[in-house]
């Protein structure tokens, strides 16, 4: 596939990114941890799925949209949170939360933004029905942890996304011998003020890496999570589960909702791809809590086959770093407007016209599994 200057699909996003970015910043985005085993099989995963389509049912109207955690968005789908927009495009974050909340699709903020979650949350304030969520680490520094969820809350997000996945950071050797480090100009949007914490240089190192084993608490539980709750009425959305056990515990423990994710293949490489473990965790909450799924999205086909296997929505990471590289928000709008109509016309060639009747006997597997 050759990329034009002009992409149709999100792959092509991505061959034309890497031209736009610096060796540094494309590596961090793309790469997995060592030997990308997961990253690639998020994507392997959805090749593995085979579609059952229906024929003969009118397809003339097709309704996509749906609601999570009662708000209501245009397509089931969000933004992951990804760290350090702004080397992207010096809009960065902001241009990521217009195109979003213009498409009428969720977005997630990372902790480890280029933007302030105020900033961000002002451009979700323009709109009537901004979906917003902050996603969070947790610093060993537990005030600055209640500072930051208290900011969140004070500035209109809808729910906190906690990263379950990340006591330490998942070992990525590109980063690792590029000595990732910001650019000088950016910074921990969030955090740099308010506690002078920054991304270090490390010879030989990732900044990053060694930001996460020296600032971030790896002694986090389950039993912290009763805390966290405490700190703010916003719903616990736990993002990085990948077992059933776990799934039936983030509902104990009083989550509202789940992101089936191995954090794009960065963190534990050799764990199951993320559509290839969702459907015993939604077998497993059996409906009580709503669960999401991300990791190699890259076609409305793909979105069709996570939600046929049971997600409620499914987020995208990288692809919405390659629009911002190559057209800052109307790299992103566009990009979002190719997914919702990929996934329009697969759901047309399915027969099936609204998302309630995306089922599991759309998809060939493991029936057992899947229903
Ligand atoms: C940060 O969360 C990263 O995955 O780089």
């Amino acid at each position: 596939m050759t990329a034009a200057s002009n992409p149709i699909n999100l792959f092509e996003y991505e061959q034309l990114a890497k031209t736009h970015l610096s060796k540094m910043a494309f590596d961090y985005y793309s790469s997995g941890a060592w030997d990308e085993i997961t990253l690639r099989d998020n994507q392997a995963a959805f090749e593995r799925v085979k579609l059952r389509p229906r024929m003969l049912v009118d397809v003339s109207q097709i309704s996509l949209n749906t609601t999570i955690l009662g708000q209501s968005l245009e397509f089931p789908l969000l933004i992951a949170p990804m760290a350090f927009q702004c080397l992207a495009h010096p809009d960065g974050e902001l241009a990521t939360a217009m195109a979003a909340a213009s498409a009428g699709v969720g977005m997630v903020l990372s902790t480890m933004s280029t933007k302030s979650l105020e900033a961000v949350a002002d451009i979700g304030a323009k709109f009537p029905h901004a979906l917003q969520w902050f996603q969070l680490y947790i610093h060993k520094d537990r005030g600055l942890t209640r500072a930051l969820v208290e900011r969140a809350y004070a500035a209109g997000y809808k729910a906190l996304c906690l990263t379950v996945d990340a006591p330490v950071l998942g070992q990525r050797e590109r980063d690792r011998r590029n000595e990732f480090a910001l650019p000088p100009g950016l910074h921990l949007a969030n955090l740099a003020d308010i506690s002078g914490l920054d991304i270090p240089y490390e010879q030989g190192e990732s900044g990053l890496f060694t930001y996460f084993a020296q600032q971030l608490d790896p002694s986090l539980t389950w039993r912290d999570l009763e805390w966290l709750q405490s700190l703010s009425p916003l719903p616990l959305v736990l993002k990085g589960i990948l077992r059933e056990d776990d799934a039936v515990r983030a509902v104990e423990y009083g989550a509202k909702a789940i992101v089936v994710s191995n954090h794009g293949g960065r963190q534990l490489d050799g764990a199951i791809a993320s559509l290839d473990a969702l459907a015993e965790i939604v077998t497993a909450v059996d409906g009580q809590v709503e669960v999401l799924l991300d990791g190699g999205i890259r076609r409305g086909t793909d979105i069709l086959k996570a939600l046929a296997i049971g997600a409620k929505a499914v987020l995208i990471g990288r692809p919405v770093l390659w629009g911002l590289a190559l057209a800052g928000q109307a790299g992103v709008s566009h990009l979002i407007s190719l997914l919702q109509d990929e996934l329009e016309v697969a759901m047309s060639l399915s027969g099936v016209a609204q998302l309630q009747d995306i089922d599991s006997t759309l998809v060939i597997g493991d029936r057992k599994k899947y229903n």
